[in-house]
């Protein structure tokens, strides 16, 4: 069976990808493409916390991944015109480890905890009183002579990433100031990334062949981007280097790449539903049992896009196969 991560469509991170994301990673608010609103409230809070000499409110970025951010979370250090310390919530696995962390950072310094919703509870505990007083509670001794002294912490801010705000504890979900939910790119946003990439890049592309891969890259930049670098594989060895829609459309073509960026296992999903469920209502354990994809892996890669070209509908009673699908994959749909 093909897994998430060896699909080209897969949203996580490969190992090709960490070198060109800096490359192509912007630097500052003004060259980030598309998430108007999420922008707008960014520039907004920064400009504030500035004028006021403040550090910036702690901040919950949530979002399907491959959406950008990581970058954001660099672009809003930038921006402050501090440091970023950079982690994630499985890689900190006592409370030791976030207790040094902390008291290594300086006044006004960004923490970024990359999937935060994954921390264990003790480690969560110690984020509370960190993130509302910047203190640290230590237990110094044992037994009955323990006490607890506090320690003070540079006022610090936290940027936490999750794919999903409701996926973290409420008491660790309100200590965020700001919340700024990432969206699916629209096709013009990833268009214009796939220009600006190419520009870094040196790689020569027309507009209509930006705009076929941004049609095919699931409303995500990280998509766009490494399908660009496939298709530019492609135009060199099969065309004269550059990618024109014709280029484009044969080099996604050979990827196995739908008109619409669906893959195998978007198609199996569908069809799974279709042939075993008459196109729904199902629960999303159903699905994920169905297809032996995990219910976060369904919920969190698959279903935002689906939902976004109108394929799935979510209802109370589960997820529903829309008449476009059935269209898309040649299979007669009948009317109830
Ligand atoms: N590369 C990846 N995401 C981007 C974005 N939002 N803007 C510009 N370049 C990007």
């Amino acid at each position: 069976m093909e897994e998430e991560k060896d699909r080209i469509v897969a949203k996580s991170l490969k190992a090709e990808d960490i070198e060109s994301e800096a490359t192509l990673r912007p630097k500052w608010i003004d060259e980030y493409i598309g998430q108007k609103k999420a922008k707008q409230k960014l520039n907004i809070f920064i400009q504030a916390a500035k004028g006021r000499s403040e550090s910036l409110d702690h901040v919950l970025l949530f979002g399907p991944p491959g959406l950008g951010k990581t970058t954001l979370a660099n672009i809003i250090a930038n921006e402050m015109g501090v440091n970023i310390r950079i982690t994630s919530g499985p890689a900190i696995e006592r409370p030791g480890d976030l207790a040094s962390i902390l008291t290594n950072l300086s006044e006004g310094d960004v923490l970024f905890i990359d999937e935060i919703h994954r921390i264990n509870r003790t480690v969560e505990e110690i984020l509370y009183p960190a993130m509302e007083d910047f203190a640290l509670d230590i237990i110094i001794g044992k037994g009955p002579s323990a006490r607890s002294v506090r320690l003070d912490l540079s006022k610090f801010t936290l940027i936490g990433a999750t794919t999903r705000a409701g996926l973290l504890t409420s008491p660790l979900r309100d200590r965020f100031g700001v919340m700024l939910n990432l969206e699916l790119y629209d096709i013009l946003s990833l268009k214009k990334i796939i220009i600006r990439s190419s520009r870094i890049l040196n790689i020569e592309i027309e507009e209509e062949g930006a705009l076929e891969i941004a049609r095919r890259a699931r409303g995500t930049p990280r998509i766009a981007n490494r399908l660009l670098k496939r298709v530019r594989d492609y135009a060199e060895v099969a065309a004269d280097g550059i990618i024109t829609f014709e280029v484009a459309k044969e080099g996604l073509k050979i990827l196995e790449i739908d008109e619409l960026g669906l893959d195998s296992i978007d198609r199996r999903i569908l069809t799974t539903l279709i042939q075993n469920f008459n196109g729904g209502p199902v629960g999303v354990d159903t699905i994920a049992a169905a297809t032996g994809e995990e219910r976060i892996t369904i919920e969190d890669v698959y279903e935002p896009y689906l939902l976004q070209i109108g394929f799935l509908n979510r209802t109370p009673r589960g997820r529903i196969v829309s008449k476009k699908a059935y269209e898309h994959l040649n299979i007669p749909y009948i009317e109830e």
